[in-house]
């Protein structure tokens, strides 16, 4: 949450910064604002996007070959131009940028006050920099070590780039909790939240650690720990394209991802599923082959979609390595006092890697004894660092604010892991081994299918685009599909929307069933097929309006259903990563039939790092 992006070179800054904060901008999009630095600190900053920022901006030149910007998600304070990042010193000559929140900001702010400092915004933001400006004075000292001073007088998360008047060719950031990257060019160096608004002009990275900060200065960059001991950084070469983070033809990244999936499922396959020999090569579970086959329990800990891949992951790892498994909400398992012990494995799963509440889960579940495997698809990020081992998704970046090809990998993954769990432990034969991996095999080729009758969903959201409510039901494996179903729809095209075991309806939900009422079931033929027939025939007998996701072929569900849609026939296991695109392009085409902006839903952002 919030994009930061800083540059120090001899190009001109605000055009880079620019552009950067437009790649950002999946990260928060409530306000944005630059500061450049050219004898003097100059700041424009704006409500709205960055589209509204440099409107703002319009003829002015901002010339400077120096300077910071930032893409706001609001936590302290209301999305307003006075909030916005960057935030002055009192005297106007230091500008900061955050991302995070600062905890004890209220005290700090508080003593402040009793100095003789006023505030202008609302933000803890501010009351950082005022704190560094502070503690510059007071001690007399470099802005380098007044930043370090302040963070270690402050609590919570941050990742801060600061500018100084006084020190005109120098940028100074640091992070603990929220991430940030640091390109290293010829003479030149860039810092970003992400490494988006870096790919064109260097591959050379580094990724700062918690509590290190760096300093570059004209030709030479230094990274030291907050306790000032200094560190070498380690500098990796970016394996990211341009066209990676680009729409590529598409009118949004949620649709183009949605079309990725073919590729992005076989990427998650790729040197895992060796297709000749059908067998599996997991070197991530390889290490810790012993622990795993000795699991006592399984915890599975994530946020939004990827809890309902966790909760895919709970019925794969029941049914087919038959481990007794759980499955957490990460927000709610770190402050329950959960008991943990050492033959439990956590597998943390995260497709940024830098949710708070997931990374803060398995701290806990770390200190508590328990062996982590993170399931990520960002490399390097702060979930996969603290892993003991695990597997990344090899997804490519996903832009989009809503999941999709995120999801639909970590669902592969975790179903190879059950898979080959299972044979590990002779929970399931090698036969039915063969006949899941073949399976899985032909999961891309499955997804392009159903991808290539698109036009049949949007024919069915032109139908529905107008509910106030939908309701998604599923059983067994396709519970958790209705529940992703449901937090697809309401996230973007804001329609309130339900997921439920379809029979769970007649405890409750059967209430709301009426003519109005849009009802997607996900009745493939399953085992519990004949049981969802029925689910499907009591909303029909209410007038419900059935939208049924079918196995190829079926006739039975048709004659009942108001609209049906077919995917290809699958084991049941697998059946999570078809039945859900449907409902993606569902949800995306019901979301833009509505004038919604799919791509940066209201309220939302990209990577949620506050708790
Ligand atoms: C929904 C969505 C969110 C994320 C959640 C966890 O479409 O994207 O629910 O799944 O915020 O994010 P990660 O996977 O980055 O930990």
């Amino acid at each position: 949450m919030c994009g930061i992006v800083g540059y120090l070179g001899s190009r001109k800054a605000l055009p880079i910064i620019i552009k950067g904060l437009k790649r950002l901008e999946y990260r928060g999009y409530d306000s944005a604002g630059v500061a450049v630095l050219n004898g003097s600190l100059e700041i424009v900053k704006k409500k709205g996007k960055v589209s509204d920022l440099e409107s703002a901006i319009g003829e002015k030149k901002l010339d400077a070959s120096v300077g910071i910007g930032h893409t706001r998600w609001a936590t302290h304070g209301e999305p307003n131009d006075r909030n916005a990042h960057p935030h002055l010193s009192s005297d106007g000559k230091l500008a900061i940028i955050h991302n995070g929140i600062i905890e004890n900001y209220s005290a700090i702010k508080k003593e402040l006050e009793k100095s003789g400092h006023s505030f202008k915004s609302d933000t803890d933001t501010e009351v950082l920099i005022h704190l560094i400006e502070e503690i510059k004075i007071q001690n007399k000292c470099n802005i380098e070590e007044a930043v370090r001073l302040a963070l270690n007088e402050v609590v919570g998360a941050y990742a801060i780039v600061v500018l100084s008047e006084d020190d005109e060719r120098t940028l100074i950031a640091a992070r603990k909790g929220s991430p940030l990257v640091i390109g290293i060019g010829k003479d030149e160096y860039f810092v970003a939240s992400d490494a988006t608004p870096i790919i064109e002009y260097t591959s050379e990275v580094t990724y700062l650690n918690d509590r290190e900060m760096a300093i570059m200065k004209d030709g030479s960059l230094t990274v030291k720990s907050l306790e000032n001991v200094i560190k070498t950084p380690f500098i990796q070469k970016l394996e990211l394209d341009l066209e990676d983070i680009e729409k590529g033809g598409y009118p949004h990244f949620m649709l183009k991802e949605i079309f990725e999936q073919p590729k992005s499922v076989r990427d998650a396959m790729r040197g895992r599923l060796v297709s000749a020999s059908h067998s599996l090569v997991l070197s991530g579970i390889d290490q810790y082959l012993h622990r795993f086959t000795n699991a006592e329990r399984m915890l599975f800990i994530g946020c939004g979609t990827s809890w309902h891949a966790g909760l895919i992951g709970e019925y794969l790892f029941e049914d087919l390595a038959r481990i007794p498994t759980e499955v957490e909400y990460a927000s709610e398992f770190r402050y329950r006092n959960p008991v943990i012990r050492d033959k439990d494995i956590v597998i943390a799963i995260s497709q940024s890697g830098e949710t708070a509440d997931t990374l803060a889960a398995i701290e806990l579940a770390k200190s508590k004894g328990a062996m982590i495997f993170g399931v990520c698809n960002v490399v390097g990020s702060s979930i996969a660092r603290t892993a003991d081992a695990g597997a990344y998704l090899h997804a490519g970046p996903e832009i989009g604010v809503a999941s999709t090809k995120a999801f639909t990998s970590q669902v592969t993954i975790l179903a190879m892991m059950a898979i080959y769990l299972g044979l590990k432990k002779g929970t399931i034969s090698k036969s039915k081994y063969q006949e899941l991996l073949f399976g899985l095999d032909t999961i891309p080729d499955k997804v392009a299918t159903i991808l290539g009758k698109a036009e049949e969903i949007l024919e069915i959201s032109k139908r529905f685009y107008q509910a106030s409510n939908f309701l998604y039901l599923g059983r067994g494996y396709n519970f958790p599909v209705a529940l992703e179903g449901a937090l697809k729809l309401k996230e973007i095209s804001y329609i309130h929307a339900e997921g439920y075991p379809a029979a769970e309806m007649k405890h409750g939900p059967i209430a709301l069933i009426d003519e109005d009422m849009p009802v997607v079931f996900i009745a493939t033929k399953d085992s519990s097929y004949e049981k969802i027939i029925s689910n499907i025939q009591e909303v029909k007998a209410r007038k419900g309006k059935v939208i049924a996701i079918v196995t190829e072929g079926d006739t039975e569900i048709k004659k009942m259903a108001d609209f049906t849609f077919e995917i290809p026939s699958i084991a049941d296991p697998l059946v999570p990563l078809l039945a859900v695109i449907p409902l993606q392009l569902l949800s995306y085409h019901i979301a833009i039939l509505r004038g919604c902006n799919v791509d940066q839903p209201r309220n939302l952002a990209k990577s949620v790092t506050v708790e």
